[in-house]
């Protein structure tokens, strides 16, 4: 089954085709970071309007690279949600209006299920069951994974999300949109040990997450550091480190509590954070000292794109799954609401 898969939750346009025999074929980005970069974050009427303006290059572009004709498509599979509700309806008149036009099925996909299924992508995909980890812009969740579809929420974060903060803390020392990836870059000329932050609930048990006190704690510290006169690339490089270094750890804890949990030792990470190395190589060392495993998607898979909404629309089409033309998305929508396979 040849699927097209089209994302447009938020800043992203992706799109790609997956073929259930012969694996990813091709799969093209547009990302619109430039255009909000001003703005310091997502503008959703702008990035509405672009979706609309990448599209159909981007199709005519995946169809070319992989030599397909459109005749050759059996399904097309979109993000229907979570997401800007304006960016992820041009995915979703766009994905309907094909389809009707082409005679073949639509179906809307959950973001983050094409989050935790990319690594499906890779050469060495996990086996299910696994604990997942969820960490993006939106969303840091820990999730028992028994097959696609079957889902259970062990943990999340009752404020900001893992990536949110990344951007915040970012911001409030003038660094540039995502923040992520800067504050990643700058962590790494950090003096060890100069500034320590805070590891949110982890004196206590569960698998709740709270981001939003650490991202006071670094923006505390900044102020101080620029009220004493020091506003120097070194001190962000620090602040930068202190920052990761939580985050790191936290999740890390947090991980290793889940795992214990449901009694398992394979973790897979997923979302945009999870192209953290930082947090790849505490995982990994974590998970290495348990005997068990870790499992991510490369770094372009890891943040938003067609690939993963083609690969698990593709696996839900095949299941016999499809929905009618009505165009409808949903800004809020928990994974555990998704059908079993
Ligand atoms: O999955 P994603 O592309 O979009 C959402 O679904 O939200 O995740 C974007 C988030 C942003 O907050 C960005 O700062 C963060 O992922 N991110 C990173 C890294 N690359 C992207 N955070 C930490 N380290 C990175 N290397
Ligand atoms: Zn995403």
């Amino acid at each position: 089954m040849l699927v097209l898969g089209l994302e447009t939750s938020c800043d992203e346009t992706g799109v790609a085709l997956y073929d259930s025999e012969r694996g990813l074929l091709a799969d093209a980005l547009f990302s619109q970071i430039d255009l909000h970069r001003a703005y310091g974050g997502v503008v959703p009427e702008l990035a509405s309007r672009d979706h609309v303006k990448r599209m159909l290059p981007l199709i005519r572009q995946v169809l070319d690279e992989a030599g397909c004709v459109p005749t050759e498509i059996d399904a097309i599979a979109y993000t229907a949600g979570p997401g800007l509700v304006g960016a992820l309806l041009v995915g979703a008149s766009c994905a309907q209006a094909l389809a009707f036009a082409w005679g073949i099925p639509a179906l809307g996909v959950h973001h983050m299920e094409g989050h935790l299924l990319a690594p499906m992508l890779e050469e060495n995909p996990p086996q299910f069951p696994f604990v997942a980890l969820l960490v993006s812009g939106g969303h840091t969740q820990l999730v028992q994974v028994d097959g696609i579809g079957q889902y259970t929420l062990l943990g999340e974060s009752l404020d900001d999300a893992a990536g949110e903060a990344f951007d915040k803390t970012a911001k409030m020392m003038g660094l540039n949109y995502p923040g992520g990836p800067e504050i990643a870059r700058l962590a790494e000329k950090g003096v060890v040990g100069r500034y320590t932050f805070p590891r949110p609930m982890c004196d206590r048990p569960g698998l709740m997450f709270s981001f939003s006190g650490l991202k006071t704690s670094a923006l505390n510290t900044w102020q101080h550091s620029v009220s004493a006169g020091d506003d120097s690339e070194q001190a962000r490089c620090d602040i930068a480190l202190a920052f990761q270094q939580a985050v790191v750890e936290t999740l890390t804890i947090k991980c290793k509590r889940a795992l214990k949990q449901a009694g398992m030792k394979r973790l897979v990470i997923a979302g945009g954070v999870s192209a953290n190395k930082a947090l790849r190589s505490s995982l990994e060392k974590m998970l290495g000292d348990m005997k068990g495993d870790v499992f991510y998607a490369r770094p372009e898979f890891c943040t938003d794109n067609g690939a993963m909404i083609a690969y698990a629309g593709c696996q839900r089409l095949q299941a016999g799954q499809h929905e009618s033309l009505a165009i409808s998305v949903q800004a809020r929508w928990p994974m555990e609401q998704l059908p079993p396979l």
